[in-house]
């Protein structure tokens, strides 16, 4: 399973790479506006520290998003362009798959928008969900789904869990199979926690001082 940090911050990436475990950065335009910083120079200096690069576009016809498209892949060789998941982004996904631009199909809310997202050749799709969760839903039923009619199909689409709130919605995604997990910072830091491993380490090393103590030289 491929994990992504979903920030547009350099300091939580760098923290991540850090770790050895980061395996690429979903951003979208509102973790941009978060950061405060021209959006293409952002893009640049995140694609320095992973492989893989979401950079979404903000125009919602066709003609907009293709050029937009073309614009963020030319930026760097680790970008993949993000496009909603609309009629017209559908379109454009398919235009941007052609040319070997690798396209994330994001806000994926059912199983038939996924369908579409594969039928285009998109490289990933991103089913959101937390967002799902939020009103009631089951975001990670729609995963499984997504999981089980691709591979019905033999569709070479990735799928992307996003919109992960919790330790647990990495574990379910993975367990169903997902390709990609990308979550925000602090819940990739909440996978290594578990208060047995403190209270273990903490007794570990005690018992190694106090067997230096009474150990007789
Ligand atoms: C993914 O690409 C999105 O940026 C993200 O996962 C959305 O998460 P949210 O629903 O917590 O904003």
């Amino acid at each position: 399973m491929k994990f992504f940090l979903d920030t547009a911050s350099l300091q939580e990436i760098r923290e991540g790479v850090a770790w050895g475990i980061v395996d690429g950065v979903t951003t979208n335009p509102s973790l941009v506006a978060k950061e405060g910083v021209d959006f293409h120079s952002r893009i640049k200096e995140i694609c320095e520290l992973v492989p893989d690069v979401s950079a979404e576009v903000t125009a919602t016809n066709y003609e907009g998003m293709i050029q937009e498209g073309r614009i963020l892949a030319k930026l760097h060789n680790h970008v993949t362009v993000k496009i909603p998941l609309i009629s017209e982004g559908i379109k454009a996904c398919k235009t941007l798959s052609q040319e070997r631009i690798k396209v994330n199909v994001t806000l994926c809310f059912s199983v038939s928008q996924a369908l579409l997202a594969a039928k285009a050749g998109a490289t990933y799709v991103s089913p959101f969900v937390g967002r799902l969760d939020d009103i009631s839903e089951d975001g990670m039923e729609l995963v499984a789904n997504i999981f089980q009619v691709y591979r019905n199909y033999g569709y070479k689409t990735q799928i992307l869990a996003a919109s992960l709130r919790h330790p647990q919605h990495v574990v379910q995604a993975a367990l169903i199979g997902a390709d990609v997990a990308t979550m925000p910072f602090k819940v990739m830091e909440m996978l290594f926690k578990h208060p047995l491993t403190d209270i273990g380490l903490k007794k570990f090393l005690e018992d190694w001082e106090n067997s230096k103590k009474n150990t007789k030289r």
